[in-house]
């Protein structure tokens, strides 16, 4: 009961430090991240608890200045590389992880490295992280034309829509022109390798 309690507490006081560092809109989108995450991690026996304080946390730093970016990623020495250096926004979920760390109080790192996470994704995510992945990309303001695919793929495997999204996210990138951040490719190769294992490894 003390765990739901506190458990509780948190996403109470996650929801109010968004709250004062977000836009409306992007607070709006902050909760449906929340809702969508809640329901994602009900339906594959997650604890929704920490799914709805990750998403809560997730974009906390997004409206972060580029130099402010780089100034705390150095005082907290958080990894910078060549793309954050490009485009410091990279750096919102690893500066959001420990705002969230500093300011509220939060040491579950399964949470704090679902939050680094996100925007990228990483080898080795967890099934936490997963679902924060993808429930910000499928929350019901995105639209797209492959979104209502990914929202029934999130609820059948979290893998397969974490694999789709990601193949998405790169051809768009490629599209584009744009830099794909090796993150994203090493997660890609990962859950592509890893995926006959998931029964193993959840
Ligand atoms: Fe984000
Ligand atoms: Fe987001």
């Amino acid at each position: 009961m003390e765990d739901y309690a506190n458990a509780h507490t948190a996403t109470e006081d996650a929801a109010s430090f968004a709250r004062s560092r977000l836009s409306e809109k992007r607070y709006d989108h902050t909760l449906r991240v929340a809702d969508t995450a809640a329901v994602l991690a009900r339906v594959h026996g997650l604890d929704e608890d920490r799914a709805r304080l990750s998403a809560l946390i997730h974009d906390a730093a997004r409206e972060t200045e580029p130099e402010e970016f780089l100034r705390l990623a150095e005082e907290w020495n958080i990894p910078v590389g060549e793309p954050e250096r490009q485009s410091p926004k990279l750096l919102h979920g690893p500066v959001a992880a420990e705002l969230a760390r500093r300011e509220l109080g939060v040491r579950d790192e399964v949470v704090l490295e679902a939050v680094r996470a996100h925007t990228t994704a990483k080898p080795g995510m967890g099934p936490l992280a997963l679902t924060l992945y993808i429930a910000d990309k499928i929350e019901p303001a995105r639209d797209y034309p492959s979104v209502e695919r990914l929202r029934k793929l999130a609820r059948e495997d979290l893998h397969t829509a974490a694999i789709e999204s990601l193949r998405r996210a790169i051809a768009h990138n490629e599209g584009r022109g744009k830099d794909v951040h090796p993150s994203s490719r090493a997660a890609l190769e990962w859950l592509e390798s890893d995926h006959t294992l998931q029964g193993g490894i959840e």
